[in-house]
């Protein structure tokens, strides 16, 4: 009896952008890559290394895990299929505001669609990441690449994704510390003052016709928030002087990447400031004693991918 293997990548994603809270995304230019096997055989094998390798379970709570099966059930698949071998290869940093958890999800769903020849779209695969992660700011991303944004209307999620028109350097800083996206959500109150709320959803919607229509000018006012920023600021010490040193330095604007704790700068690529970009953040986190090292990435533009797929003979 044959057995199939697919090989998947996914990349980082960083959500929000700012004003975009649960809203926007991008996909940046660095990939977790992941080969699924599925056998007919009981057993479950997983293997990860690389980030964060150490703290992904080996047994069914894992989430790539998890997922695979919620894709075969939607398929009406489950049944064929009794056990799998997962081998991850990560570097996207975990539980640090990049979307890993996202990545997970994603490389599940588009690996074990793939090896059951591919009955859900990706606008499907949407909908299924978004059950399983609760918002779509990172799944969206991570699914189409590009910049996306996203709404959620009566439990229906929908995707546009574009690629700007402003070509984007990305300069992110992963401090020397985790942050849960749970300890994140748990400081927001759960409701905001009218003011707030207008606040965001202009600038929101000024950053996408700027990226859209490619007008410089109206980016740089267009990373300011007033729906999570502030209250999440003390999780991370000195983020509005980081955010400040990026801008003078010559980014367009800075933001916390997802639920933090890395920050984000938006750098334009003809200004080729990015070193001095990342070492103006880095020296601006140092005041707070806080070490941080900078990822030069920029937007991915494909999402995820599936490298290559195989049948093979179980005897082999
Ligand atoms: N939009 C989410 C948040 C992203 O800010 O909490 C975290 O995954």
């Amino acid at each position: 009896m044959s057995e199939r293997s697919v090989r998947v990548r996914v990349p980082a994603t960083s959500a929000n952008l700012g004003p975009g809270f649960d809203a926007l995304g991008i996909a940046c230019t660095l990939y977790n890559e992941m080969t699924l096997t599925l056998t007919h055989e009981p057993g479950l094998h997983i293997s990860a290394r690389g980030e964060g390798a150490a703290y992904i379970p080996g047994d069914e709570r894992n989430i790539v895990w998890k997922s695979i099966q919620y894709l075969l059930e939607r398929a009406g698949r489950v049944d064929e299929f009794q056990g799998a071998r997962i081998r991850m290869s990560n570097r996207i940093p975990l539980s640090r505001g990049l979307g890993s958890s996202a990545t997970a999800i994603v490389a599940g769903l588009t690996a074990a669609n793939a090896l059951v020849d591919s009955p859900f779209s990706r606008d499907d695969l949407l909908q299924l990441a978004t059950d399983i992660e609760g918002h779509p700011d990172n799944v969206a991303p991570a699914i189409y690449g590009g910049f996306t944004v996203n709404t959620v209307t009566d439990g229906h999620v929908e995707c546009f994704s574009f690629l700007p028109r402003i070509f984007l350097r990305l300069v992110v800083m992963v401090p020397d510390f985790y942050l849960s996206t749970k300890s994140a959500r748990q400081v927001l109150p759960s409701e905001v003052p009218m003011k707030d709320a207008v606040f965001n959803i202009s600038h929101a919607a000024m950053m996408v016709a700027a990226l859209a229509r490619g007008s410089e000018k109206h980016l740089e006012n267009a990373f300011a928030d007033a729906l999570h920023q502030n209250y999440r600021a003390p999780l991370i010490p000195g983020m509005f002087d980081v955010f400040a040193a990026a801008k003078r330095a010559g980014a367009y604007g800075a933001a916390l990447s997802g639920a933090g704790p890395c920050l984000i700068a938006f750098v334009p690529e003809h200004r080729k400031c990015t070193e001095e970009v990342a070492a103006a953040m880095q020296e601006a986190f140092r005041a707070y004693e806080i070490e941080a090292r900078p990822l030069h990435l920029r937007l991915d533009t494909k999402g995820a991918r599936v490298l290559r797929r195989r049948d093979m003979n179980a005897k082999r």
